[in-house]
């Protein structure tokens, strides 16, 4: 299962009269990745993940889930929070979600491990009317992970929040992940995407600015696209390489992080020692922190 592509989207556009909410988006999501969809206001966060859960409709483009092998039931295996669901006022936490249970047919007898995961285990026979802001999220994503989905997708989760809160939620979406869950989430604050993400994707008015391993684009490193007939080979070498921070591979090509000031030519040479000829050797932008403070800030 490790490595599989969960998520695929192609080309994906998708307008609303003359404004352009998504322009021509292309994003590979790996299992266990944990996404940050990074951007200012109106800038096509919601659009995209409407789009990948089938809520709206795009344009043009395509997107599939799971290499297409669930097939019609794929819905199953995705948890979403993008607003606060409907939850009964008069109902306690149990309640709710043994509604929610019913409507995902999920089969879950009990919800400790998941009251205990969102922290809600003692207040969990309080009326949702009574519960904090942070209460009410906390227990929206209990809700998103009833019937145990594999990917967690999450629109600004931790918006309106004080700082406990978000400093909770945030705990909670790194337990998730380190259960192994493929987590989509988007948000306008860059630490949040730092302290949480493995991987981002910036966007501006629709467009995709920028995507890639947090590390990568939001620190000095410098992120290097390897190409070369024997992929597996040349994985196994650079693995070896003390310099070589990451790697991650994306149909034909490998990309690689390493520190900034890191000599390619040196690289490229050390590979043809082993036997390795690059069909492909390109050095990604770097350092897109001021850039994304200068975007969001306008
Ligand atoms: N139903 C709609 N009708 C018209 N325009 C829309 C609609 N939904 C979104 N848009 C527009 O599409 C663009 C992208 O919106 P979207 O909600 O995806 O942005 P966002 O990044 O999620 O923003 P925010 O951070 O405010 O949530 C914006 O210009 C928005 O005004
Ligand atoms: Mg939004």
């Amino acid at each position: 299962m490790d490595g599989m592509n969960v998520l695929s989207i192609k080309d994906t556009s998708k307008s609303y009269g003359n404004i352009e909410a998504l322009n021509g988006l292309n994003l590979q999501v790996q299992q266990g990745e944990i996404w940050g969809i990074l951007g200012p206001n109106g800038s096509g966060k919601t659009t995209i993940l409407g789009i990948v859960l089938g809520i709206i409709h795009q344009d043009s483009g395509s997107f599939h889930w799971f290499e297409d092998k669930y097939g019609d039931h794929v819905r199953t295996k995705l948890g979403a929070l993008l607003e606060t669901p409907n939850f009964y006022p008069y109902l306690h936490a149990d309640d709710n979600l043994a509604i929610i249970r019913h409507i995902k047919r999920s089969k879950e007898t009990n919800f400790d491990q998941l009251l205990e995961l969102v922290g809600l285990k003692e207040r969990r026979k309080s009326k949702f009317s009574g519960y904090s802001l942070g209460m009410r999220q906390r227990l929206a994503i209990a809700a998103a992970l009833v019937g145990d989905p594999e990917v967690l997708i999450l629109d600004e989760p931790t918006n309106g929040l004080d700082p406990a809160g978000i400093a909770d939620v945030r705990s909670i979406i790194l337990k998730i992940a380190s259960r192994g869950k493929t987590i989509i989430m988007a948000s306008h604050m860059l630490d949040e995407v730092e302290k949480i993400c493995s991987h981002v994707a910036i966007l501006k008015k629709g467009r995709l600015l920028t995507e890639g391993l947090v590390g990568s684009i939001l620190s000095d490193d410098m992120t290097i696209e390897l190409q070369s007939e024997d992929l597996v080979l040349l994985e196994k070498i650079l693995r070896e390489m003390n310099q070589v921070n990451q790697i991650r591979r994306i149909n034909s090509i490998l990309e690689i992080t390493v520190p900034k000031g890191f000599d390619s030519a040196t690289l490229n040479r050390q590979l043809m020692d082993k036997g390795i000829v690059l069909q492909q050797l390109v050095i990604k932008k770097h350092s897109l922190e001021t850039e994304f403070l200068e975007i969001v800030n306008k």
